[in-house]
């Protein structure tokens, strides 16, 4: 039982705590969790007895109590009453600031994962040990108090009111959540009857209608998907104004960010109609994996997110098939072969020790790693049986937790399958395979190797779900590579390899593997000439660039091979390949202005000459009933090209942007492009030339709160010019900026402007260090610092950062010098590769 009165005015709050405990063996100790709590000593009992010692260990969040004589066998209670402040660091129990009518008001707001709840009230803050809540607020009779459960009663006395709400199930600490402010909703109902609500500002409920519409959806096919009802009575999605993750997946009540949840059909991007979908899809999906059945301990988070990752993905993918959101996965699996391509990356499963440790596995291992070698094993397995055993393993495991090795055991019960040896390969080493593939006659000899992208090769070795295409898509074949050599016998269905022409071989068919292939020249060359003559699936184009690009980074491969591959795609017109090609042309179009700059003009023009064409087809103006994907690309293009330098995309951005300036309401600059003609202007922007600047100042400072304004917020930083780059990062200091939003400006900064950032970043860091907890200082590591690609700038950084590391972004950092250094030593081969420049010129006179 949990009491709290938080008081939004002096941003404090008291509470007391009623906790049933089980005393199992003997002791004279009682150790829980308690962080940032002022406790008061001599409210401390377990039954009758009084605690003799008292002791914080604030380091590692934990509150010793000892008494005189052993306790008591058997189930007792501990209570006790405790003091705190509603802080302003957007984890534990804070205040998060709104307006209404025209004033400054508080919120009090929770946000408890990983370890947080200790913040909020002493507690065992392990996800393992699970207990029934009983909470009661006492807040301002006029606001809207939210928990967990649905309200049991509520008292008034005047001014304040007293709500008790409703015994929870067994759940962890880190989903309890509590939510007091002003808000208004609109609401809907499962199937089932379950009541599902999107709490918003004032005035801005309408803009909640979509959430919660993929949010009723949600909850009706994840109720069939895992054959298990929803347990809860009520579901509350809310907007908070100040939060630090994207979204988080409390019980019955799931908190995000504004821009997360919000969709306004006036000011709203397709792409943000896209994100919200998916984060609602993904909450949701916890409320069975993760909160029913919750991770054991912290080493299986992947056990979540992985999961929540990929089944989100399921359900967008079926509320709108249109959007082919499985082509767009492919971006999850590509940023996690990127990341686990580094030494400092980390096996899915990762051993922790400390609290302070758990932040920094948030990550795209976790995520998109996880959700990526789940698609692997529900390709492997199919989607039938894999479906069945989740059910079965969602019963068998319901309100209480489990560990990897426990959802493999069920799995290999339902199918009968070796998925534990096979998933165990994936799951506990770090890194993954590059599979060698050579013909030999009528076989295809394949090799496995740890693939690292600075160009050695580690030890790794793989049970690796290998499927290969062959010359059309309907004669595919699969086998478990589970040696480091093997061959598999290719007949002629592949094609006749003696006349050339329709011959090709792929593996890794649509990237539902989670390694790489390279290819010997014969098979390449085919593999080329397939995707040239339109022979690939979307899937197959993305994972044949990806792969490439890599390799070619690694110098496993040539850079003038990955420009003519790339020079393939010239007329590609499909949103998911494009943002492939454009991840690639940005890293292309850095690399070679360091490493070949004499070259690097030209370089930018093959680059746009392969993004033209589409580009030019979309156009600046929407067309009336296209798909959701070209509303998506064109800004992608568009965006790109500006990058590139691209004239006349920069003067059609200005133009439109000028008449937007004296009419908002224009059809010229609809919400979808607005950010490319920003991007435009910012292009020409100096400190002696900055009207333009000025102008989007001030429609950062007129736009409403949330997309409309970060739009702007995002290309601030992206200028050439010193003084306007810096006078945009101080605005991080300035109230102008929410903390949850600095790394929106961060990622704007371009290549040209990182020394005056790394500078910058440098004279701040102390501000810097003391203002941003948690994952949200990694954000400046992992923007700055990867924008160079010299060993001495690595050596430089890692020195200034040698006496200011802390536990929560050590890996980030180590991860970012590797990057650094990965592109030193690509730039270092381009530099002396020989006959580039002539394939450059000769892919340019190409008509
Ligand atoms: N459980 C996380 C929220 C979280 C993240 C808590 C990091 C503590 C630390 C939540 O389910 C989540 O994954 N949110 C994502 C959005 C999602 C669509 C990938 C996020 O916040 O980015
Ligand atoms: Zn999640």
């Amino acid at each position: 039982e949990l009491f709290l009165r938080p008081d939004l005015v002096a941003c404090t709050f008291s509470g007391s705590v009623a906790i049933s405990v089980a005393v199992s063996a003997p002791t004279r100790f009682l150790v829980l969790n308690a962080l940032d709590l002022s406790v008061n000593r001599t409210s401390i009992r377990f039954q009758a007895l009084e605690p003799t010692e008292v002791v914080f260990f604030k380091d590692d969040g934990v509150l010793v109590l000892g008494f005189a004589k052993q306790l008591p066998l058997g189930e007792g209670l501990l209570k006790m009453d405790f003091n705190g402040i509603l802080n302003d660091q957007m984890r534990g129990f804070y205040r998060s600031k709104y307006q209404y009518k025209g004033k400054e008001r508080n919120m009090a707001v929770t946000q408890f994962e990983s370890v947080d709840a200790r913040r909020c009230f002493p507690c065992w803050d392990e996800p393992a040990f699970k207990a029934k809540f009983k909470l009661t607020l006492e807040v301002p009779s006029e606001l809207v108090a939210l928990s967990n459960m649905p309200v049991g009663n509520a008292t008034f006395a005047g001014p304040i009111k007293t709500v008790r709400y409703l015994e929870s199930p067994p759940m962890s600490t880190y989903l309890v959540a509590i939510v007091v402010g002003l808000f208004e909703y609109v609401e809907g109902m499962t199937t089932k009857g379950t009541r599902v609500r999107v709490y918003t500002q004032i005035g801005k409920s309408n803009q909640g209608k979509f959430a919660l519409d993929v949010g009723v959806k949600s909850l009706n096919l994840y109720k069939d998907y895992f054959d298990t009802p929803f347990p809860l009575p009520k579901l509350d999605m809310v907007a908070i104004p100040d939060f630090a993750a994207g979204a988080m997946e409390n019980y019955g009540l799931v908190t995000y960010r504004e821009v997360a949840l919000l969709f306004d059909d006036k000011s709203s991007s397709a792409s943000s109609r896209q994100s919200v979908a998916i984060t609602v899809a993904h909450e949701l999906a916890h409320q069975w994996f993760g909160n029913l059945v919750t991770m054991e301990w912290w080493t299986h988070l992947w056990l979540n997110e992985g999961f929540a990752t990929w089944v989100s993905h399921l359900a967008v993918d079926s509320f709108f098939p249109q959007w082919n959101i499985w082509t767009q996965f492919l971006d999850s699996t590509t940023t996690a072969l990127r990341l686990d391509s580094l030494e400092a990356s980390h096996p899915i499963e990762v051993e922790i020790h400390h609290a302070s440790e758990v932040d920094q596995i948030f990550d795209a291992i976790s995520y998109d790693k996880g959700a990526s070698v789940i698609r692997m094993l529900q390709s492997y397995l199919g989607a039938e049986r894999f479906q069945k055993a989740m059910a079965s393993y969602m019963k068998k495991y319901a309100f209480s937790n489990a560990k990897t090795e426990d959802l493999w055991a069920v799995l290999e019960k339902e199918t009968g399958e070796p998925v534990k040896d096979l998933m165990t390969t994936w799951t506990k080493q770090k890194g993954y395979p590059v599979i060698n593939a050579k013909i030999k006659g009528d076989d295809i000899e394949i090799e496995q190797a740890q693939f690292l992208l600075d160009g050695s090769s580690g030890s790794g070795m793989w049970i690796v779900p290998i499927t290969s295409g062959c010359g059309a898509y309907d004669t595919q074949k699969k086998f478990l590579l589970k040696l480091k050599r093997d061959k598999m016998v290719i007949g002629s269905q592949c094609g006749d390899r003696k006349k050339g022409g329709n011959f090709w071989t792929k593996l890794n068919i649509n990237g539902t593997g989670f390694y790489r292939v390279k290819y010997d020249d014969e098979l390449a060359a085919a593999l080329q000439n397939a995707l040239e003559t339109k022979k690939l699936s979307l899937m197959d184009k993305i994972g044949t660039v990806d792969d490439l690009y890599a390799l070619s980074i690694a110098r496993q491969q040539t850079f003038a091979s990955l420009l003519r591959l790339l020079y393939g795609y010239r007329g590609e017109a499909d949103y998911s390949v494009l943002s492939h090609i454009n991840t690639v042309t940005t890293s292309i179009a850095k690399v070679s202005a360091d490493a070949t700059p004499a070259l690097a003009g030209d370089i930018k023009q093959l680059l746009i000459k392969i993004l033209l064409s589409p580009a030019e087809k979309l156009g600046w103006d929407p067309k009336k009933g296209e798909s959701h994907l070209d509303v998506m690309l064109r800004p992608l293009l568009l965006t790109a090209l500006v990058q590139l330098g691209h004239g006349k995309t920069i003067n059609e951005g200005v133009r439109r942007f000028n008449i937007f300036t004296r009419d908002r309401g224009t059809s010229l600059l609809p919400p979808d492009t607005r950010k490319a003609a920003y991007l435009a202007v910012m292009q020409n922007v100096s400190s002696s030339n900055r009207s333009g600047y000025d102008a989007l100042r001030k429609i950062y400072k007129e736009s409403a709160e949330g997309e409309e304004r970060l739009q702007v917020l995002g290309i601030l930083s992206s200028c050439r010019d010193k003084g306007i780059v810096l006078e945009s990062l101080n605005l991080i200091f300035t109230s102008e900026v929410r903390n949850q939003d600095a790394y929106i400006l961060l990622r704007g900064i371009q290549p040209e402007a990182r020394e005056i950032s790394w500078n910058w970043l440098k004279e701040n860091w102390e501000l810097i260090s003391k203002t941003f907890a948690g994952s949200l200082i990694t954000d400046f590591v992992e923007t700055i610092v990867p924008l160079f690609t010299s060993n001495e700038k690595a050596a430089e950084i890692s020195k200034f950062f040698a006496t200011r590391t802390k536990p929560g972004f050590e890996r980030t950092l180590k991860q970012s010098l590797e990057n650094v250094r990965i592109s030193a030593r690509w730039a270092e081969g381009i530099r002396s590769e020989p006959g580039l420049a002539q394939t450059v010129r000769e892919l340019l006179a190409k008509p």
